[in-house]
């Protein structure tokens, strides 16, 4: 981290009810209130977005839809609009998390929609990359993750880039256990901060908030934090639990005062 304010996010998936969501966001909004040089989300599910949204939009907490469609509205059983999320006062989603891809098929050109649609909507945007085991097991990690920024950024305004942070997040990382090592994450970090460069110009490739995903926890949280091109995590197992997500975040806080 470099003069960036370092952001930590908790991405919780498809886990906790409605009851659930709020006590816990209730948590992450006291225990992390008194944090003043970093940002941090939580990411509900949809159903959990609506009161959240609404009972702490006087926090500083960000929060986040975990996806979104790229259509205004229709005919889309089963979606959930941009004007939908923001109506919860919520104005942050993560787009193209791997899970999304991997499952449910969403394509770098989907992604890549998605992400132009909600950019030019004004909404803030976690846009998610990273290669899976077999492709870094055959060294084409840097290919893999070029293309998907490529297709990404190809499109963007200096306007919309203003509001993307990337997520690098290695499949092989996600939910294993297996952190990627933090010259690993810093190595792709650094690459990917030297694309953004190469297709949006030097300063935004210097500005733009990279995250480190996978496997973060309260023992490898500052290791992580402390590289040079890593600013932030997103968090999934360890986001579910108020005491090692608020820890990770006193942690940032720290480094983030130290160097800030
Ligand atoms: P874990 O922290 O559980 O590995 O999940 C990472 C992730 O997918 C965050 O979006």
């Amino acid at each position: 981290m470099i003069g960036r304010r370092l952001l930590i996010a908790g991405n919780w998936k498809m886990n906790l009810d409605l009851y659930g969501s709020y006590q816990l966001a209730k948590m992450v909004a006291e225990g992390t209130k008194s944090f003043e040089n970093i940002d941090v989300l939580i990411s509900p599910s949809f159903i959990s977005l609506g009161v959240i949204g609404q009972k702490l939009k006087d926090t500083e907490l960000l929060i986040a839809a975990q996806n979104c469609h790229y259509e205004e509205s229709g005919a889309f059983t089963g979606e959930i609009s941009l004007d939908m999320i923001r109506s919860t006062g919520v104005n942050w989603v993560i787009i193209g998390h791997s899970e999304r891809r991997a499952l449910f098929g969403e394509s770098d050109e989907i992604v890549a929609k998605k992400i132009k649609y909600a950019l030019l909507n004004r909404f803030h945007v976690i846009g998610c990359v990273g290669e899976s085991l077999e492709q870094r097991e055959n060294r084409e990690q840097e290919e893999v993750v070029q293309k998907q920024l490529d297709t990404i950024l190809r499109d963007l305004s200096e306007g919309e880039l203003e509001n993307l942070v990337i997520a690098y997040e290695p499949v092989w990382a996600i939910g294993t256990g297996k952190t990627a090592t933090p010259e690993q994450a810093e190595e792709m970090h650094e690459f990917i901060r030297k694309i953004v460069s190469k297709i949006a110009g030097e300063d935004r490739g210097k500005s733009i908030l990279i995250l480190y995903g996978g496997s973060v926890s309260l023992r490898n949280a500052e290791e992580l934090l402390n590289q040079t091109d890593i600013d932030g995590a997103l968090i999934g197992g360890a986001s579910l639990e108020a005491e090692s997500f608020n820890g990770i975040a006193a942690i940032a806080e720290d480094i983030s005062k130290e160097q800030g």
